[in-house]
């Protein structure tokens, strides 16, 4: 299936979706808003059910699964949960708990759901649960039968390494085959995605740069301003690389530097990522900083001695005819200066220059570049040099900037998370990373996760550690130094 569908193909078919982990935090945040959200712009389909679950220790009455959904939506949600549109989704919610030895509560919500729908609804499991549970809980969805002809949402991180990832594949796919798992990644939910794509691929404008030929260097910076947010305990097992740059900005990469796919389909699209992932080169511990903002170790529950990374500076290769030799810096921490989502493409000089190289700007190459802001809104923004209006022939810097706010209505994009259970109802792996993908990523990362360089500190607030420009160089890091 591709997804240049009309909003009417749009609909998925009758569905029960069984949220693991329905008191949780991320439940609580995005997938119990967003649900509400898809439910009231119309694209879940009219027969739909919600069973939360989690084990008997948490179990809750489906009326206090309601109050704890409705108050998840107050909190987080982009509408409020009031009117009709409430109503019929508060009443498509129950709750049933599951335990390894004991999972008939959810049996019987899950079967009174199917018999409120009638016929056969599709079965969607969400594991947004943590990585260590995702073993019992696919053991419980395997032998209870509940897994059969199912699809299963996964969350990252997926593995901690090449070994744990390939275990959780062969766990995963003893109950259900790659067709039916959708790992998930909420940066590849971002409208930036299908941008990049649309960018690229629809325009004649763009596509023929896109190459060693006329970019110098990619930089892939989404520094962020919050710090770790109490969640020390996550974070002190996880650090910066597996949470965010294995993730999310690598996922983002793939889509910046795949070769065109021969279809808008899940399989071509997923063939060229994972091409381009099987020619990055492993990482070279030299190319990468890691860095911790000062505080970070007297943080409640974070081991005075920590040398858990909340920053990483690195740069990479993909060592295919289109990239070769054009180096990408990828850059994310926490409280950093800036909370921003940015791809930034740097292009070369031209061969000749008949001006006169006072500008700045001109020599380090900031005034020649395209840069695609992701927030959300995004903007795309290209720089480059004009001429400075006078009797002299001076160069100045210039910038065309498109923005989506001002020139689309937002009415109905999509969160990233909503996005994604869409398309994973509509049985999309497009969006999704596939098994192959998450291995060769593991195995690009095993040189630095065997030998990872010390951490080095940083001020909050600051862009980290001084290292950090020795990455990037001879380029400047674009967001850190501005002109
Ligand atoms: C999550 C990470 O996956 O992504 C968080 O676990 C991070 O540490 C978050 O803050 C960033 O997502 P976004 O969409 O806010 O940029």
């Amino acid at each position: 299936m591709d997804r240049t569908a009309t909003s009417r193909e749009l609909l998925p078919a009758d569905h029960v979706i069984v949220l693991f982990g329905a008191t949780g935090d991320l439940a609580r945040r995005k997938l119990l808003p967003g649900l509400f959200h898809l439910a009231k712009a119309g694209f879940l389909p009219r027969r739909c059910r919600v069973v939360g679950t989690a084990p008997a220790a948490e179990a809750l009455s489906d009326e206090a699964f309601r109050a704890h959904a409705r108050q998840a939506v107050e909190e987080f949600g982009r509408s409020r949960p009031e009117g009709a549109a409430w109503q019929a989704f508060e009443a498509s919610l129950s709750f049933g708990a599951a335990d390894r030895d004991d999972a008939a509560p959810l049996l019987r919500a899950v079967r009174e759901a199917e018999q409120a729908i009638g016929g056969t609804p599709q079965r969607l499991f969400h594991l947004a649960v943590p990585p260590a549970a995702f073993p019992s809980v696919i053991g419980l969805l395997g032998d209870t039968d509940l897994a059969r002809g199912g699809r299963v949402i996964v969350e990252k991180p997926f593995g901690t390494d090449l070994v744990s990832a390939r275990a959780l594949n062969a766990t995963i796919h003893t109950v259900f085959d790659e067709s039916r798992v959708f790992r998930i990644d909420h940066f590849l939910g971002k409208e930036a995605v299908d941008n990049i794509l649309a960018l690229r691929f629809a325009n004649g404008l763009f596509e023929p740069l896109w190459n060693r030929g006329h970019i110098s260097h990619v930089q892939i910076d989404v520094p962020e301003k919050i710090d770790i947010q109490g969640r020390a305990h996550f974070f002190e097992g996880t650090g910066t690389f597996r949470d965010m740059v294995v993730t999310h900005l690598f996922q983002l990469l793939g889509f910046v530097a795949m070769e065109p796919p021969v279809a808008l389909d899940a399989q071509a699209l997923r063939d060229e990522q994972i091409k381009a992932f099987r020619s990055m080169r492993v990482l070279a511990p030299e190319d990468v900083v890691r860095g911790q903002y000062t505080g970070y170790r007297t943080e409640n529950g974070v081991a005075p001695d920590s040398d858990t990374e909340t920053f990483v500076a690195l740069r990479a290769w993909i060592d295919n005819w289109r990239w070769s030799g054009v180096p990408f810096h990828l850059r994310t921490g926490k409280a950093l200066a800036e909370g921003r989502h940015t791809v930034t493409l740097g292009l070369r000089e031209p061969v000749l220059r008949m001006f006169p190289l006072d500008a700045q700007a001109a020599a380090d190459g900031r005034a020649n570049q395209l840069v695609i802001d992701f927030a959300d809104p995004g903007t795309l923004t290209a720089r480059f040099l004009a001429k400075e209006p006078g009797p002299a022939l001076r160069l100045a810097e210039a910038a065309m900037v498109f923005e989506y706010g001002t020139s689309f209505t937002l009415e109905n994009a999509l969160e990233a998370y909503e996005h994604l259970i869409l398309q994973a109802m509509l049985g999309n792996q497009a969006l999704f990373t596939r098994s192959d993908g998450i291995e060769r990523l593991w195995e690009v990362a095993a040189p630095l996760l065997d030998a990872p360089p010390a951490v080095e500190p940083y001020v909050p607030g600051s862009w980290g550690p001084e290292r950090t420009d020795t990455v990037a160089a001879p380029y400047p890091w674009h967001l850190s130094h501005p002109r």
